[in-house]
């Protein structure tokens, strides 16, 4: 899919104001940091449509942008921002769930995982959340770039072997590099598969 454009439509923390749409949404979410909005940036092709930032807790609102007039992408807040208070980090937790819960047109949650690290039990705890709730999810692997080719597919092995201990069947997962354009197209093609789908 070829993206024509990609324009902010609106942020806010409150999904009863998100945007009144028929039209088939995908929303990023994991730990602050892991590359949410960068990967927003790099799939779209528009360097700074979302904010980034080095420091994590950039992103601290529901985030919409309409792509190709067609569909939309939603950039989430990070979750487990360990220096947060507990009120804003409960805050946030319940600004995430409310609109995963809440939202009727989302039709998969990526599922961002730095991929340097072992499970996180706060992204295990959260997909886990999701399947109990039957919200679609895949799994996408961040910042490939920082690593070698070895250590990335031993790596993303690791997490398979870690994942099936508790998963009867695993989420597909996406290796991606903002610096390299890596895993634009895989993601790009799901979800113009899932879009065909879902006008069906
Ligand atoms: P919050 O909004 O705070 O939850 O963070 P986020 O998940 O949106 O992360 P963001 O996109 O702001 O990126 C965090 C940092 O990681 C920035 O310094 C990015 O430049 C860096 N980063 C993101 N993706 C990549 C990548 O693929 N490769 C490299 N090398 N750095 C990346
Ligand atoms: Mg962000």
């Amino acid at each position: 899919m070829n993206i024509k454009t990609a324009k902010f439509v609106i942020s806010n923390t409150d999904v009863a104001h998100c945007p009144v749409t028929d039209l088939p949404e995908y929303a990023f979410i994991g730990r602050s940091n892991v590359g949410k909005s960068t990967l927003i940036n790099m799939i779209t092709g528009v360097k700074g449509l979302a904010k980034t930032s080095s420091t994590p807790g950039k992103t601290q609102l529901i985030n919409h942008f309409l792509i190709n007039d067609n569909w939309f992408l939603v950039d989430l807040p990070g979750y487990g921002y360990a220096t947060l208070s507990k009120e804003k980090k409960a805050k946030i937790e319940l600004t995430i769930t409310n609109y995963i819960l809440k939202r009727k047109n989302l039709l998969c949650v990526f599922v961002l995982a730095d991929s340097r690290h072992t499970v996180q039990r706060i992204d295990s705890e959260f997909m886990e959340w999701l399947a109990t709730k039957q919200v679609p999810f895949v799994i996408v692997f961040t910042k490939a770039d920082k690593l070698t080719k070895t250590k990335l597919m031993k790596g993303i092995e690791d997490y398979r072997a870690e994942m099936m201990k508790s998963w009867e069947e695993l989420p597909p997962m996406y290796i991606t590099s903002a610096v390299k354009s890596l895993g634009r197209t895989e993601i790009l093609d799901l979800i113009e598969e899932t879009n065909k789908g879902f006008k069906k």
